[in-house]
């Protein structure tokens, strides 16, 4: 009787044991997580069906960074050696909320930098999942748009280029304009020599 109560209990663990840890899958948000610099974000990841992960590593990388750690969370607590220096201070799990399966990661105060695909995994499970981070720049951030401040650069020297040709263009009608007069002018009084100078020949003919 032992034998079969030991060979059920052998049996059903098993059983149980792919049920309740291989089954589960890590399931992170499929769509980007758009944000502003500055912002704090949330990478959001759980365990579903929920699990705990609170006694188990949780290792959130983002391949291409050297070290690629980011924030890695082992017996209980963050492993702050490994962490890559640019997020010291900036990331947390939801330690209170691991029991769940919630194992999101929150980055505050993003930088532009910090844009990327992000990996969550969990050894224990050999589960990974990819989530992606986008930072959308501001307008009034000079470092975010480098086409932008090319543009009005070149659309200020454009408006500057414009107002000193029409005013050089202005001041040529002006002096064009007075040359006109001049000759008119110089014109008309060639004329009035002329008529005096013929009419006093005409004058000298008549009085020979
Ligand atoms: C995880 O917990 C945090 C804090 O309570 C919450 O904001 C977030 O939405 C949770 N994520 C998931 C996937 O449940």
């Amino acid at each position: 009787m032992h034998v079969f109560i030991w060979f059920g209990f052998w049996l059903f663990s098993l059983y149980s044991l792919p049920v309740t840890t291989g089954q589960s899958n890590l399931i992170c948000s499929t769509q980007p997580i758009v944000a502003h610099a500055g912002d704090d974000v949330i990478l959001s990841c759980r365990l579903d069906p929920p699990i705990s992960a609170s006694s188990r590593t949780v290792e959130w990388t983002k391949p291409g960074l050297d070290p690629e750690y980011i924030h890695v969370h082992q017996d209980g607590r963050l492993v702050y050696q490994s962490q890559n220096p640019l997020y010291n201070y900036r990331t947390a799990l939801f330690v209170d909320q691991l029991i769940n399966g919630n194992v999101s990661m929150k980055i505050f105060r993003v930088k532009t930098s910090d844009a990327g695909k992000y990996k969550c995994f969990l050894p224990s499970l050999w589960k990974e999942t990819f989530i992606e981070l986008k930072i959308e720049g501001d307008f009034m951030d000079p470092s975010s748009c480098t086409p932008c401040v090319a543009i009005s650069v070149l659309l200020g020297v454009l408006f500057i280029l414009t107002v000193v040709l029409w005013v050089w263009k202005w001041r040529q009608s002006k002096t064009g304009e007075r040359k006109h007069l001049l000759n008119l002018f110089s014109n008309d009084f060639l004329s009035i020599i002329l008529i005096v100078m013929t009419t006093n020949r005409d004058d000298h003919h008549k009085r020979e």
